[in-house]
């Protein structure tokens, strides 16, 4: 059962520590499945313009070409796009800039920075509980009327729920501001069939920020590099609060690569394989007894509730595996753990040790 009833709640019982992350358990030498992150070579026409700009940094950055090229992507104008030192920064950005915002609802569970970073900045943020027994899905009338703030993630971490994108845009309304984390929404869908519930590309939607990651996919976590998508003028009330020169010449060019034609084929096809190896891993799973995976997982996680998953999680360390932990996310708890999809040689040894330490 869940800890907490489901619906608006503006405190709860036990705080979960909304700062820590899946690279906090991640150690090294164990095989991790706690990070989101694709760990495979980068591609030349990816590496070859980051290494290019080591001959170059003595210049500061200049956001140009990326953002034309984002914008090109997107089909949008480069106005309406700001690049931020990965998606993290966005949340900073709109919490900082957004201080005049009354009612800011934060739609959980999911990633658990854009509460923090509203914290941070002194809002008083309310939070919206998706049902469990519901799958995790959106249900439009849990939000309320008068939120003048909405941050969701789609897919959202750690459900890897992938919302329709018309669920999503009917919370938009003039007098709010909706925020759509889309950190993942590259790894949705497959070869042909496009990013399905992307709100990216969409300009009729007031109000709308679209928040993109390009940390995931392609294994840049460290260099930093993100984006928002929206309308002109509120992008530059968040450009106001940027620190200059925020996105270094490496990152920016990294952004620029990522937003070619080779860049989004290549992601689609990553998409696909990516659909397999989940399919997989849930298969795989579901032979466990015991073990529920929530939802229809569609990102490159699933989330998985277990009997005595603390007990498990401390034993697949001891194996040498590490899972993310569920109970820092708002409406989770201790018996939910996060996996990552991996290649399926991967996922079976995992399985098996999992299967060995359930039946001990
Ligand atoms: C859902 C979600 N959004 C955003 C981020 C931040 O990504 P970035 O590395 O681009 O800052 C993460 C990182 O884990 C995430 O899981």
């Amino acid at each position: 059962m869940r800890d907490q009833p489901w619906g608006v709640s503006p405190f709860v019982d036990a705080e979960p520590d909304l700062a820590h992350h899946g690279d906090a358990e991640a150690s090294a030498g164990l095989v991790d499945l706690a990070v989101n992150v694709r760990r495979a070579p980068l591609p030349t026409w990816l590496a070859a313009p980051i290494a290019a700009t080591l001959t170059d940094l003595a210049r500061y950055p200049d956001v140009a070409p990326a953002r034309a090229a984002v914008a090109a992507r997107h089909r949008r104008h480069p106005d309406e796009v700001l690049l931020t030192a990965g998606a993290a920064e966005g949340f900073v950005l709109i919490a900082q800039a957004l201080r005049g915002v009354r009612r800011p609802v934060v739609v959980h569970p999911q990633f658990t920075e854009p509460e923090a970073a509203l914290r941070a900045a002194g809002h008083t943020v309310e939070r919206v509980l998706l049902d469990q027994a519901d799958g995790f899905r959106l249900d439009e009338s849990l939000v309320p009327a008068d939120a003048d703030l909405v941050m969701i993630g789609n897919p959202t971490n750690p459900t890897s729920v992938l919302h329709p994108a018309r669920t999503i845009a009917a919370l938009a309304r003039p007098g709010r501001v909706l925020v759509v984390d889309e950190a993942f929404a590259d790894t949705t869908g497959g070869a042909d069939t496009g990013e399905p519930e992307s709100l990216a590309e969409r300009r009729d939607l007031p109000g709308l920020l679209v928040l993109r990651s390009l940390t995931k996919t392609w294994g840049l976590a460290g260099l930093r590099i993100g984006y928002l998508l929206g309308d002109a003028t509120l992008l530059s009330r968040l450009a106001a609060v940027q620190p200059l020169w925020a996105v270094s010449t490496p990152a920016l060019a990294a952004a620029e690569a990522c937003a070619t034609p080779v860049a989004v084929q290549a992601e689609r096809a990553i998409a696909a394989e990516l659909a397999a190896d989940r399919d997989h891993l849930v298969a795989r799973l579901s032979d466990l007894p015991g073990v529920r995976v929530a939802g229809r997982p569609a990102s490159a996680f699933v989330l998985l509730r277990l009997p005595d998953a603390t007990r498990v999680r401390a034993a697949l360390r001891d194996r040498g595996w590490a899972v993310r932990r569920g109970d820092t996310f708002p409406g989770l708890g201790p018996d939910w753990l996060r996996v990552a999809v991996r290649d399926q040689d991967t996922t079976d040894a995992f399985i098996a040790v999992l299967r060995e330490i359930m039946e001990a």
